[in-house]
């Protein structure tokens, strides 16, 4: 059975987010989840999700990501973000890189190539990532306490070998981020020990709010704190002063504290960013979608294996392009509750 949340108002205080004008953008910013399953649990994803995850036969292979990658790069995708699940626990992830990163070159193309990933098994993959022409690397980590990890982030965790490999990454050349997700009563006391660290390791740090997929729910109702409360815990220490976003479409806003120190906050819920939002997702088995929230998405895997030809391809991508649109969660519509790992966080 299929669980459906309609959110039929809007909390006090807070307006729909805009939405972006309808029509073609010259630019998109893709993120390709090649598998649902990651050996953690964070407390904030998983439970509760409705989904089943693909099953490994429909997991695209590296050939089929190139024929995609062909149509997707050609209408405009200049940035590819590889997420799961957890997306190290695919062994052909180099390969997978490796196919889109030939059709850019192929087509003259420039697309940045980056990582989300809880870092467990990320170190002894690197040169292979990095030889198959991954960039980025972004970390995904909660907490600097190894009293702790474990039941945020479910058995498993490991501060240590997470941070050594983001080291591996950092020494290795490849543009580093860490993101965690802020949760109150569990890790709020740490934002200033987690900014010195990233200071250390000289990589940038975004703290992020929780979002409400509708898994989960009752845990991310408790120990909600929205960006405001975040940026506001900070400056109870130290100075902090907005600075631009690199780009209109980055999800994090900045800020810079006293020690000099940029960080992001990403706050999807409470201060949404559909208006300029430029990401299209395709899941593990080729569904395109133009927002998170989104269900479903359209086929563009199984039509590629039932035997469409490029035009029948772009026909259907076409057809998601044009119906980008966001169902954000002040956005009154049914929709259904999922985890992150699901879709592709
Ligand atoms: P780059 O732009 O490549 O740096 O990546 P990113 O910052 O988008 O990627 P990352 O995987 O670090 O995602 C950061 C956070 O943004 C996630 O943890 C989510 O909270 C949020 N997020 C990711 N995708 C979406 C989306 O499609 N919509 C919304 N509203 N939030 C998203
Ligand atoms: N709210 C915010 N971020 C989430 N992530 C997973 N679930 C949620 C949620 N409910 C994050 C992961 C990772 C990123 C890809 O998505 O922690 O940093």
């Amino acid at each position: 059975m299929s669980l459906r949340i309609v959110d039929e108002g809007l909390p006090a205080g807070q307006s729909a987010p805009a939405e972006r004008p309808r029509g073609r953008l010259p630019a998109y910013s893709l993120r390709v989840s090649v598998l649902e399953q990651c050996q953690l649990d964070c407390r904030y994803c998983r439970p509760g999700s409705t989904t089943t995850p693909t099953e490994k036969a429909r997991w695209l292979a590296p050939n089929e990501h190139g024929r995609l990658a062909r149509i997707l790069v050609g209408r405009g995708v200049r940035k590819v973000r590889f997420t799961g699940g957890e997306p190290t626990l695919r062994p052909e992830l180099p390969a997978l890189v490796k196919a889109w990163g030939d059709v850019a070159t192929d087509m003259s193309v420039t697309v940045g190539l980056a990582l989300t990933t809880n870092g467990l098994r990320l170190a002894p993959m690197l040169p292979a990532l990095r030889d198959a022409g991954l960039q980025g690397v972004t970390l995904h980590l909660d907490s600097l306490r190894a009293d702790r990890i474990a039941s945020m982030m479910g058995d498993g965790a490991d501060v240590d070998r997470a941070l050594a490999a983001v080291v591996a990454a950092r020494d290795l050349g490849l543009d580093v981020k860490w993101n965690a997700v802020v949760q109150r009563g569990k890790n709020d006391d740490e934002l200033g020990a987690m900014l010195q660290r990233a200071q250390d390791l000289g990589v940038e740090l975004r703290f992020i709010e929780q979002m409400n997929t509708g898994s989960a729910q009752r845990y991310v109702q408790d120990t909600f704190i929205s960006g405001r409360a975040i940026v506001a815990a900070i400056a109870a220490d130290t100075a902090v002063q907005a600075v631009p976003r690199r780009q209109p479409s980055d999800p994090a806003s900045l800020y810079r504290t006293g020690a000099g120190v940029v960080f992001g906050v990403i706050a999807s819920d409470t201060e949404p960013f559909c208006e300029a939002c430029d990401r299209l997702r395709l899941s593990a088995d080729g569904r395109v979608r133009g927002c998170l929230y989104q269900p479903g998405g359209l086929p563009l895997g199984a039509a590629l294996r039932a035997g469409a030809d490029d035009d029948g391809l772009l026909a259907l991508l076409d057809c998601a392009l044009a119906d980008k649109q966001s169902h954000h969660p002040l956005v009154p519509r049914a929709r259904t509750p999922f985890s992150m790992a699901d879709v592709g966080g």
